[in-house]
């Protein structure tokens, strides 16, 4: 095994070097702090590898994303989400009979307990729905206490689409639409939000396909801040739908899972102040100003985002098809046009991410813009019971991080009189 040599107060110590099936190198400082006392710095963990893990491969410098091995774009042209959810959360792409059995067992948990409707009463009309989709997922774990693991990760899976829907008919003032079993997982999300009990809706197959994608391609992305709060959380013994529920509020930030909202806000605002892009690249790249180019950059693709390539083509096909012009596509087209060609973006290999075209479809589909982070939350639930199952499995120790005290040296308590 190779080993790195760290030399610290010119004592010299020996670490374990890991390599991954990539060719990764990990350096292993697990003993670090009982061989030197000392520990590493990593702001924002940009740097530190919390675990092995089989399931997804990134390589930002060349664009690369893979589930268990197979590359997000084959995915994204030929699977369906139930088959690539199969494949993060078992390992393997599913049988015929074994995506039969998958579908029908999601089928049959798709429905919610009646006494969780009353919830949804409770909230506010105006409730942001990933507030609504958290509580409620966390809320399942009082319904199925008896923590049967695999029946969960299914139940979680089936009831979750389910949920979200229920959020959006909340914030329309519509009834509740339940799943329909012959339908497919995306074309029942439609369905259940779209549909109205007085006719009947027919599932529009260039909805239903793009759903697949945009699901498919926020699936999994390995060690993204809500992935690694799911594991935080699971690392504690905290069942299922609690780990998860966590991972939904660290996706909700507009630095995370929350940029395509902002992104289609800040789309919609250049719009409605003359469509003036340079004036909103010029924003960005003040360094006075806090504002940023949403759906640009990412902490791992430093080349291009590959799921961002996908979802432009997306884009156009979904508009195409559904006949619909949108000059927020215009805008977005023009940002990412000047964008690139512009040296501080360049400089900072600051590329268009998923984020940047999700939005343009969504809203094509009718779903309001506080809904795209939940359809988010949608498309990264197999990603998320993937990497809890694979903690589980692994008999995890408590994830519990230090730091570098920078605060006040002991002093003696002041009785309050004393106090100036
Ligand atoms: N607009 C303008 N400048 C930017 C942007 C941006 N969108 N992103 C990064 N920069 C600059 C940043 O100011 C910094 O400049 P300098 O070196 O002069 O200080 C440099 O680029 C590096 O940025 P950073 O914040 O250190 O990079 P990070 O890896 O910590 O952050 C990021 C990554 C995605 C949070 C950040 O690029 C960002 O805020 N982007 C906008 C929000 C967004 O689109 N998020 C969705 C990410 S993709 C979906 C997901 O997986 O969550």
């Amino acid at each position: 095994m190779a080993t790195a040599k760290l030399i610290l107060e010119g004592k010299e110590h020996e670490l374990p070097v890991y390599v991954g099936t990539e060719n990764e190198v990990g350096i292993d400082i697990t003993e670090l702090r009982n061989k030197t006392g000392a520990i590493t710095l990593d702001s924002g963990y940009a740097n530190t590898g919390a675990c092995f893990s089989n399931i997804t491969y990134i390589d930002g410098e060349k664009g690369i994303l893979r589930y268990r091995g197979y590359p997000v774009d084959q995915l994204a042209e030929h699977a369906k989400f139930t088959e690539v959810a199969h494949l993060l959360m078992y390992g393997e792409l599913p049988s015929l009979q074994q995506l039969l059995k998958f579908r029908e067992e999601l089928t049959y948990h798709s429905m919610l307990h009646e006494d969780m409707n009353k919830f949804f009463e409770g909230f506010p009309r105006g409730a942001h729905p990933m507030a609504i989709l958290s509580a409620m997922v966390a809320s399942l774990s009082t319904y199925y206490p008896e923590s049967d693991e695999r029946r969960d990760m299914i139940r979680l899976l089936a009831k979750a689409k389910t949920i979200a829907a229920f959020a959006y008919k909340k914030s329309v003032g519509q009834p509740f639409m339940y799943p329909r079993n012959e339908l497919s997982y995306c074309g029942n999300i439609l369905h259940m939000m779209f549909g109205v009990p007085c006719e009947a809706y027919h599932v529009d197959p260039v909805l239903e396909d793009a759903m697949h994608v945009l699901l498919i391609l926020h699936a999994d992305h390995e060690q993204n801040c809500s992935t690694s709060t799911v594991r935080m959380v699971g690392s504690s013994g905290a069942n299922l739908y609690a780990s998860i529920s966590a991972g939904i509020c660290a996706l909700w930030g507009p630095l995370h899972g929350g940029a395509n909202q902002a992104v289609i806000e800040m789309l919609q605002q250049i719009h409605s102040d003359g469509g003036d892009v340079s004036k909103y690249v010029a924003m960005a790249k003040d360094k006075t100003s806090s504002f940023r180019l949403s759906g640009f950059g990412h902490r791992v693709y430093k080349n291009f985002d590959p799921r961002a390539k996908i979802l432009r083509k997306t884009c156009d096909n979904v508009l195409a098809r559904l006949g619909i012009h949108d000059p927020l596509l215009d805008i977005a087209k023009k940002l990412e046009e000047i964008a690139l060609r512009d040296e501080y973006f360049i400089e900072r290999k600051l590329y268009p991410n998923v984020d940047f075209y999700s939005g343009i479809i969504y809203k094509a589909m009718g779903i309001p813009a506080d809904m795209f982070t939940v359809m988010f939350a949608l498309g990264r639930l197999p990603g998320w019971i993937a990497h809890w199952k694979e903690l589980r499995e692994e008999k995890p120790r408590i994830n519990r991080p230090r730091q570098i005290y920078r605060g006040e040296n002991v002093r003696e308590f002041v009785p309050i009189e004393k106090r100036g």
